[in-house]
Formats: C-alpha cells, structure tokens, sequence
C-alpha cells in the first residue's frame, strides 16, 4: 500500500476543504481543495493470429513502402461506430488537433492521416489494417479499442509496421506485437491505486461493477489483488453486456448487497448512462462510497451529470481540470475544434500524434518500423495530462495518477486532482518482471 503524504504549504488556491491522507497509517492533512477556480499546481508524491497467405502478401508488400517518397501515411484504425464509437471520435479529434498545431509537414515529408472506421468489430480491425497497408501503403499504424488491437497485431507483425495503441487499456495488447507502442494507458495503472486509497479511506467490503471485455476483467483484477491486500473483501463482481448495457439489474443486486463501496468500470461513452441509472435509484445518497477508474468521470459526460457523481473519487491519468497552462490551451483548443470538453481518451490520440511526429524526426523520416519503434523507445514529453514517457523495456506508457474528487466549480462538475502518483508503469507487467 503506498503512503500518502502530508502536503505543508499551499500549493493550491485558498478556500478549499481539508482533505486527509495517510502517512504510515496516520491520518494527516494533505491540501485544499480551491473552491471557487482550478488548482494552480497539484500537490504531489513519488510513488513508486491470421498467419497465411494474405499476411506473407502484407510482409512483401508494406514494409518500407511509402518511406522513400515524400508522403508518409499513417492509418487509423478507429471504432468511429458502434458499441465504442464515442472513443474513435475522441482519438481522432485529438490527433487531428495535434496536425492541426503542429502543421503536417515532418522530417520534409507530407503527414497524411487516414482514417477507417472498424465499427467497434475485431475483425473488421483486422481487413482494414491489411488493407491499409497493401492497398494505401501506410508506413504506420494507429490502433485503437482492445479487441480490434488484438485483432489487427499479427498484421502489424508480419507487415512490419509501427503501430501507436491510442485507446486499449488492457495490459497484454502491447506483448502482442513487437511494433506496438502505446500511448494511452492500462486500466492497472488506475484501479490499483484507487483500491489503496479506498482502504486507506475505509472501505471494507466492495462490490465491482465492470464492462464485460478484458479492460473491465482486467480492471476488477487489480482492484481486488490491492483491496483484498489491504484487507477488504471484494463481495461480487457484476458484469454488464458491452453493447447496450442496462446498469438496472447489476445496481439492484449490488445494493442488496449492502457493501460500503462500489468499484465500477465502465468505458468512455457509457459513464453518462451509468450516471443516469445510478442517480435515478438514489444510489449517490445511498452511503455507498463509489469509486472507480477515471473512465467513471469521463470529462465528455461530466457536463451533463448534475450533482450525482458530486465527492466521488477516482484514480485516473487525466482530467481536463489538470492545472497547467499546456492543458488549459488543449482543453481550449479542443472545446473550440470540437465543441466538446477534452477527455482521457482525446489524449491518447494527440499524444500518438506527437510520438510519431518526434520519432520521424529522429530517424529523418526513415519510417522501418524496427528503427522507428527504437526511436520511440525511451522517448519522454510533457502532455496535457503531465510528464509521460515510453518505458523502452515494455514500450508501453509511464504516466502519472491522480487520485481526484468531482467538485462543482463555475457551475460545472470537474475531476479535481489532489493527490500525484509521478511514473506509474503498469503494475501487472512489473510484477510479471519480479
Ligand atoms: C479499451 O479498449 O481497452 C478501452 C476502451 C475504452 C475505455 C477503456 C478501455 O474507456
């Protein structure tokens, strides 16, 4: 279990409540919360297969293509319909944001953009990327939900394509291809810290409500490992359909249960709807503490949530009310192209973005895969959501968690960060490197 650690001084604006932390157990204050504007600085701690002909086709055919020429294409392969379609319309929106800031000329080459609509459908993920590959002759990749990732890695593999993971937080999807570099985040990363600091604030006995596909498998996983470790019991795990979910019966049986905290999952685009069904039963004035990812908090449904999630704490990699000045010119920017408020999920398509932008820089355009994955190794930037970087063991992304409480501030709930987990890597790679 980590410490948390009193904070003396003000980082933030005066007016705020008190909140509490642990330092060994002891409770201790650890800032204020501004009640009335955005923190200035957060407070922070350190914390420590389709084998076969066509693919042997696309090996031929992809590799290298496009790299001596003046274009350089990079292919998207985006759930723009279907059960995950609000994610795909975040991604490329912050990609695009990203063309948009930084112009499309990389290395003297043209960056262009091309984006195929998976329709939330692995298979589909699978064609297109073949597609894409033999037919546009992409030199790179942009892979997005889990199960289309899964799907589309043994093409990137054969095609010898560097493929950026935009959207899955599922653990494993970056060891399915030596090209897979991500720049979203793991489910791990969040729900393990969020089930330390749920037991350090009390909570014995929890119920978890997750989306049944392996980021919400995988995000119950840790959240039990950490909340039994610290000496809590996990009552019953509910699952909930993907496509078309009705939170009513899961709701019901969790309250029967009578645990003291809910543990949910659900993914971007479905926070609206648990929200919904969740306040609808009176379950935020019910005493059950609910906790969660920050997929709970989606800074694309919080607008329009009300006062219900109003004091629920998350653990999450980004929220649009992170306090620098990088992220209030994103957060301006993208609510002006989009007319939305940038989330968790927009990040990982801009910050893709810029990873392949800087790695062409470094190898001059050169776009072989092995030497731009090896670019990318080890690569470190600040993003909107802080400093992040690219664990060159893993490739997969190092990136800080915040633990965050919604507050209503200029009239609208906002996730605001008040405790800083800095470096997070994904908890089960390291502990599969043990
Ligand atoms: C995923 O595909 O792994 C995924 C999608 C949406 C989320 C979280 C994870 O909110």
């Amino acid at each position: 279990m980590p410490k948390f650690r009193e904070i003396k001084g003000s980082d933030c604006a005066p007016g705020g409540r008190v909140e509490k932390a642990c330092d060994g157990g002891k409770l201790a204050i650890l800032t204020q919360l501004p009640s009335n504007g955005f923190l200035t600085k957060a407070n922070t701690m350190r914390h420590h297969f389709l084998a076969g002909c066509l693919t042997v086709a696309v090996a031929a055919v992809g590799a290298g293509s496009s790299a001596a020429q003046d274009v350089i294409k990079i292919g998207l392969v985006m759930p723009m319909t279907g059960a995950l379609a609000a994610t795909g319309r975040e991604t490329v929106d912050g990609a695009k944001l990203y063309m948009a800031q930084h112009g499309d000329m990389v290395a003297g080459k043209k960056i262009e953009l091309i984006i195929r609509d998976d329709a939330s459908v692995p298979d589909n993920a699978k064609r297109l990327a073949q597609e894409l590959i033999v037919n546009d002759k992409v030199a790179l990749l942009g892979a997005g939900v889990t199960p289309s990732a899964m799907s589309m890695a043994p093409i990137a593999t054969e095609g010898k394509i560097a493929t950026v993971v935009m959207i899955s937080g599922t653990s494993v999807v970056t060891e399915r291809s030596p090209y897979y570099v991500r720049t979203s985040f793991t489910l791990g990363q969040q729900s393990g810290i969020i089930a330390d600091w749920a037991i350090f604030d009390g909570s014995k006995k929890a119920v978890s409500i997750l989306s049944d596909f392996p980021p919400g498998a995988e995000a119950g996983k840790v959240f039990e490992q950490n909340f039994t470790k610290g000496g809590g019991q996990v009552l019953d795990t509910l699952k909930v359909p993907l496509a078309n979910p009705d939170f009513g019966p899961v709701l019901q049986r969790a309250g029967d249960l009578q645990p003291d905290t809910l543990f949910v999952f659900v993914p971007a685009g479905q926070a609206g709807p648990f929200t919904r069904q969740f306040g609808e039963r009176g379950l935020n004035k019910s005493g059950i503490k609910l906790v969660g990812t920050g997929d709970l908090v989606d800074d694309d449904d919080l607008p329009s949530s009300g006062d219900t999630l109003l004091d629920v704490v998350t653990a999450g990699f980004y929220s649009a009310a992170h306090a620098s000045q990088m992220n209030k010119d994103y957060v301006a920017a993208y609510q002006k192209a989009t007319g939305h408020r940038a989330n968790f999920i927009s990040v990982g398509g801009y910050d893709g973005m810029h990873l392949i932008y800087e790695a062409l820089k470094k190898t001059g355009g050169e776009t072989d895969a092995e030497t731009v994955v090896a670019a990318m190794k080890g690569m470190s930037w600040e993003s909107p959501r802080g400093s992040i970087s690219i664990d060159p063991r893993t490739r997969d992304i190092v990136q800080n968690i915040y633990i965050r409480k919604v507050r209503t501030i200029r009239g609208e709930p906002w996730a605001i960060e008040f405790v800083t987990f800095e470096g997070v890597k994904d908890p089960l790679k390291e502990a599969a490197a043990k």
